[in-house]
């Protein structure tokens, strides 16, 4: 009974039938004619019994919307970029220290937001990137914290993440951070709201379909920061969640939240093995 209700739901949701949906494109990104993406995997071990690859969303937007992505020069993430480097160099707080007084060049960050959300055995917690930044901010440099999801952080974050750009996702899931995890899964797999519909539902069960005049990826978060064409501006991967939460007509989580946080992990870990992309271009 429940799941006809989903799937009712589900198919008056898409504006096409399934025959004029089309899977993913064969289309390779390499950025700046030097940087190949892995941009399909074999889904990781995890995941076996669901997907058998796992895609970027790049491979389900438009030719035009991909075209943004492939050279800096055309992709307006890439003024985050700019923004974050700026912050990264300037000094800040009551110890007047910026972030390359201790770490150095921007690029010493490479390969990091390729392992976030991480566990901190100091703080016992499992970390997204922003909750690290903030916690040096906080604690290291005497600053305030950035406000989650919103320019600053997500400026920051966009940096961190291009200078990671074409490794691989890979976010453990095991020893102190498997709890976290098990609660991220849960929430995926859980449906919610009026319409009765996971992230599963629509992620997992359907990708490749239209839904209204939208074609549905996977949900990867390798990509992000995102710079919407709908928004225009950077977008995190919370306040993502946050609308396709919305849009089951659920009550959603706020950015920052445990819940997101826990979600964000689980997230990442279905996209291990795809590369870094972000900032990446999408409607
Ligand atoms: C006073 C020195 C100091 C300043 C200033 C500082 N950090 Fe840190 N940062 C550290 C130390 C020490 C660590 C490692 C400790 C840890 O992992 O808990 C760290 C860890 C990190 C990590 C995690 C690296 C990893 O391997 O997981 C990130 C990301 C980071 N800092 C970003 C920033 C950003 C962004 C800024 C500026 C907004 C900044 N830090 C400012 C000292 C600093
Ligand atoms: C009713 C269907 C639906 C549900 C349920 C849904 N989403 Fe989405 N989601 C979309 C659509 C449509 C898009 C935009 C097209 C695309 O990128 O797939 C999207 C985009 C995304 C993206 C951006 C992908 C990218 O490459 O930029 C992420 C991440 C995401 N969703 C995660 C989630 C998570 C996590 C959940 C569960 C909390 C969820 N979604 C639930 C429909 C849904």
């Amino acid at each position: 009974m429940k799941m006809k209700a989903a799937t009712a739901a589900l198919i008056a949701l898409m504006a096409a039938p399934a025959m004029v949906a089309a899977g993913a494109d064969d289309d390779t990104l390499i950025i700046n004619e030097e940087i190949t993406m892995t941009t399909k995997a074999p889904a990781p071990a995890h995941l076996s019994d669901a997907l058998d690859e796992v895609m970027s969303g790049w491979h389900f937007r438009s030719d035009g919307t991909q075209a943004m992505q492939m050279d800096d020069f055309d992709n307006p993430g890439m003024i985050g970029v700019e923004a974050g480097l700026e912050a990264w160099n300037t000094a800040e707080g009551s110890e007047g220290k910026s972030c390359a007084s201790c770490h150095g060049d921007a690029e010493s960050m490479a390969g990091i937001k390729a392992v976030y959300p991480k566990y901190n055995a100091e703080a016992g917690e499992v970390r997204t990137l922003q909750m690290q930044m903030n916690a040096c901010r906080t604690e290291r440099m005497g600053a305030e914290a950035w406000k989650y999801d919103k320019g600053d952080a997500i400026n920051m974050e966009a940096l961190l993440a291009s200078v990671s750009r074409g490794m691989p996702v890979n976010v453990a899931i095991d020893g102190p951070a498997a709890a976290t995890w098990e609660m991220g899964k849960e929430l995926y797999y859980t449906r919610t709201g009026q319409l009765d519909l996971s992230c599963a539902s629509c992620h997992e069960q359907n990708y490749g379909n239209m839904i209204r005049a939208d074609h549905l990826s996977q949900g990867q978060i390798n990509g992000f920061p995102v710079y919407r064409l709908k928004n225009t501006k950077l977008n995190g991967v919370h306040s993502r969640f946050k609308g396709c939460v919305r849009d089951t007509r659920a009550a959603t989580y706020k950015p920052g939240s445990a819940e997101f946080v826990a979600l964000e992990l689980y997230v990442a870990s279905r996209g291990n093995g795809l590369s870094v992309e972000g900032p990446s271009v999408r409607n």
